[in-house]
Formats: C-alpha cells, structure tokens, sequence
C-alpha cells in the first residue's frame, strides 16, 4: 500500500504566492498538503497529483437557523466549509492546539465526528510530553486522547476511514525523532486501543521526520505514512 506523506504547513508561508509555488513545487501523489485556512483554495487550484488537507476544523456544523446561515461562530471555520474547498483530511488535536490553544479531549472527540459526518477523513494526532515519557506515562497519555478522541464514534458503524498520527511531543520540530523500535511498540499498541471500534485505521509517525531519516520509519509495513512539520517549511 501506498504511504501517506502529510505536510502540514502550519502558519506558513506568509503569502499567497508562496503557498502557490510551494504547493506546484510538492504536487506528488500520495501526498496531503495542509496549508493555513487562507491558502486552501489557491492551493486546490494549483495541485493535481497531491490531496488536500486542513490543519483543524470547528468541533461542530453549526445548525443552521436560517437556509444558507453558517452559525454564530466568529473565527471558526466548519467542516461543511472545508469541504466545499475539496478538502478530504483534517489534522485534529495537534499538540501545538492541544498545548497552547486549550484544545481539549472533549473539543478533539466532537472534531472527529463533525469531520466524519461530513464525509472528511479525520488525522488524529496523540503523543506524550517529554515529562510525561520520562515519567513512563506515554501509553496512559496515549490511550486517554484515543478513547475520548474516538468516543463519538459509534462502535457499530463500519468503513470509517480514519488516521492516527502518532507525535511524541518531545520529537515535534527538535530534530531528536523517536526511535524505530519505539514507534512500532507505539503503533502495536495504538491499533489495539482502537481496535475497540471496527474502524479502517492507519497509523502513521509525526516529529522530526525529514528526507534523511524518513525510510527508517516507512520502511515498516505497519506504518502508514508519516506527518511533516518543519522539513518542508
Ligand atoms: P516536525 O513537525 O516535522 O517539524 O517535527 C511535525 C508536526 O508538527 O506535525
């Protein structure tokens, strides 16, 4: 099977015209480019190989008092929105939200399921702390942010697509990636919590992935891709 390569762009670049050339300069199959709200649609327009993504979503499709009304929710931005602009995947609970945005379990749960009832496959990120690793807590961490992350999910629903990123804290954008051997106990045990639901799960590796080291991840057949930061940026 064909690995998932997501690029998530965070807040960059700073224009449009960069976002443009940027996105013409990536436009490869099997990759997902999650560029800022604002450059979605110019970079809809520009690729043709690669898919599109978002970096977050609002955790709900806001009902609609009056025909065409969007909701009363200033800044956000809904997953019927982000369709509309041919995007397929959504980043939720990435650490930088989780950490300095107060996105919360609860916040992520109702993300996925916004995001699933609008026909977008969900990218949920989990991961422990540096503090949190050391302390021998990563698969308590792990397994709290998939069960109230995955809680809306009806357990009797089939073909869900869905992708769980897993992104040690620790290894986001410090150039110190985890270890192989690491990520793979990681990804036995994430598909085991998951497991839980009859979902079609992949499971890809976030933090510190770059052109050098990438093989060492995606060579494993039980890795589905990887998540990109600051290699591409
Ligand atoms: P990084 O970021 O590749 O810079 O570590 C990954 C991410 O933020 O998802």
């Amino acid at each position: 099977m064909n690995k998932l390569i997501i690029a998530n762009w965070k807040m960059n670049p700073a224009s449009i015209e960069e976002a443009r050339k940027l996105a013409a300069e990536t436009d490869v199959e099997g990759l997902i480019i999650c560029p800022p709200f604002p450059f979605l649609e110019a970079v809809a327009k520009t690729i043709k190989k690669a898919k599109l993504g978002a970096q977050d979503v609002f955790w709900m499709n806001p009902p609609t008092p009056l025909a065409g009304q969007a909701g009363a929710y200033t800044g956000e931005v809904s997953a019927e929105e982000l369709k509309s602009l041919c995007v397929e995947y959504v980043i939720i609970g990435h650490s930088e939200r989780r950490q300095n945005l107060g996105e919360t379990d609860e916040m992520v749960a109702k993300k996925i399921k916004t995001v699933l009832d609008a026909g977008l496959t969900p990218i949920l990120c989990v991961g422990e702390t540096k503090a949190e690793h050391e302390a021998g807590k990563t698969k308590e961490i792990v397994k709290r942010e998939l069960k109230i992350g995955l809680s809306y999910i009806p357990h009797l629903t089939s073909n869900i697509q869905l992708v769980i990123a897993y992104e040690p804290i620790w290894a986001i954008g410090t150039g110190t990636p985890d270890t192989p051997e690491n990520m793979l106990n990681m990804v036995k045990f994430i598909r085991g919590v998951a497991s839980d639901w009859p979902l079609a799960t992949r499971i890809i590796y976030g933090g510190s992935v770059t052109s050098r080291n990438a093989e060492n991840f995606l060579k494993h057949k039980e890795i589905s891709g990887a998540l990109v930061g600051g290699a591409q940026s």
